[in-house]
């Protein structure tokens, strides 16, 4: 039996996560997107590579739900991406709605699946995913942190002039400017790159990596950043149809974890074939502590708007 993935929003995110998920043959994907068309061509473009990649991945692209049926996991990326001068947060309304259309759709047609949340302002997205969907917490996920410690990573490699297979990184907290960059718990071969750093240095990558995705928007000018989002995305796919145990920096729904309750926040976790198998709890100091508390209450301001 193959696994199925749809992924919701068939844009600039949607199709590259298409992309990598049919060149890693991890199943068969349902690319579906409101727009009539667009869907269906990304859809059979990346069909007819298949061939070539040597990749039995089947790949459809279509306007109708009945398609995804049975999926092993739904991707919502459908929503509206930030343009310059934008936050993340600018796209709280507009994005609640898309997610109300999407959502019980997808569940409807796939009760048993994962979603995995890609929507911005993300945490709140979730937030509104999983009160809508009646998914347990552990079958609603949030993809973020896995992109912002890909950042964190590709310029500590950059920076030390090292490769990237030997630098791990983590960030917890909200997919926003409060996001909480852990350099204690970010390393080289094992060694934390505070031993490997000066402080100015560090703190230079911390905050590049909290405006990562507006760097990237800022050279885009229509859009936000895709090809880094979407192997995240993949990763966490991947972790989950293979059920590898990964632990990866997800967004999830808290329950007095990190004394955060009723939330969703980046954390690191377990990603297996449940979904997230457990919440992995690290001791932060008073000042992580107090950053991550920050963070969630700047999600908490936002999943306040939208009564979630
Ligand atoms: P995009 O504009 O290229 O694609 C969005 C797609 O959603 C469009 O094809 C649009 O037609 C579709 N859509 C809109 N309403 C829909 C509906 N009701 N049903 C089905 N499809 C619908 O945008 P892009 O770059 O793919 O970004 C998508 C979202 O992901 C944005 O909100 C963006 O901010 C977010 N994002 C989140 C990241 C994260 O780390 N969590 C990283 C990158 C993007
Ligand atoms: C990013 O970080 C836009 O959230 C998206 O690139």
């Amino acid at each position: 039996m193959r696994n199925k993935v749809t992924i919701v929003g068939s844009g600039n995110v949607g199709a590259t996560a298409a992309h990598w998920i049919a060149s890693k043959e991890l199943g068969d994907v349902v690319l579906i997107d409101i727009v009539e068309g667009v869907p269906q061509g990304k859809g059979l473009d990346l069909l007819e590579a298949m061939p070539i990649e040597k990749r039995d991945s089947h790949v459809i692209g279509t306007n109708d739900y009945a398609d995804t049926a049975n999926s092993d996991i739904v991707v919502i990326t459908a929503g509206i991406p930030r343009k310059p001068g934008m936050s993340r947060d600018d796209l709280l309304n507009t994005n609640h709605k898309i997610m109300k259309d999407v959502v019980s759709k997808a569940v409807q047609y796939s009760p048993k699946c994962i979603l995995i949340i890609v929507s911005n302002p993300l945490d709140a997205m979730a937030q509104a995913a999983y009160k809508m969907s009646g998914l347990p917490r552990e079958r609603v996920i949030g993809m973020a942190g896995v992109l912002d410690s890909a950042r964190f990573r590709a310029f500590i490699a950059e920076e030390l002039k090292v490769s990237v297979e030997n630098v791990t990184a983590f960030v917890l907290g909200g997919h926003g400017d409060t996001m909480v960059p852990l350099p204690r718990y970010s390393t080289v071969a094992g060694i934390p790159i505070t031993e490997l750093m000066d402080k100015a240095t560090v703190d230079r990558l911390v905050q590049r990596t909290r405006d990562g995705g507006a760097e990237i928007v800022k050279y885009l000018k229509t859009g936000s950043a895709y090809y880094a989002p979407s192997s995240a995305v993949a990763e966490m796919v991947e972790a989950i149809l293979k059920d590898k145990k990964k632990i990866l920096p997800c967004a999830a729904y808290l329950e007095g974890e990190y004394g955060i309750k009723g939330l969703y926040v980046g954390v690191p976790v377990k990603l297996g074939s449940k979904g997230i198998e457990k919440i992995i709890e690290i001791k932060l100091t008073s000042d992580e502590q107090a950053a991550l508390n920050k963070s969630a209450e700047a999600v908490k301001e936002l999943v306040a708007v939208i009564g979630v």
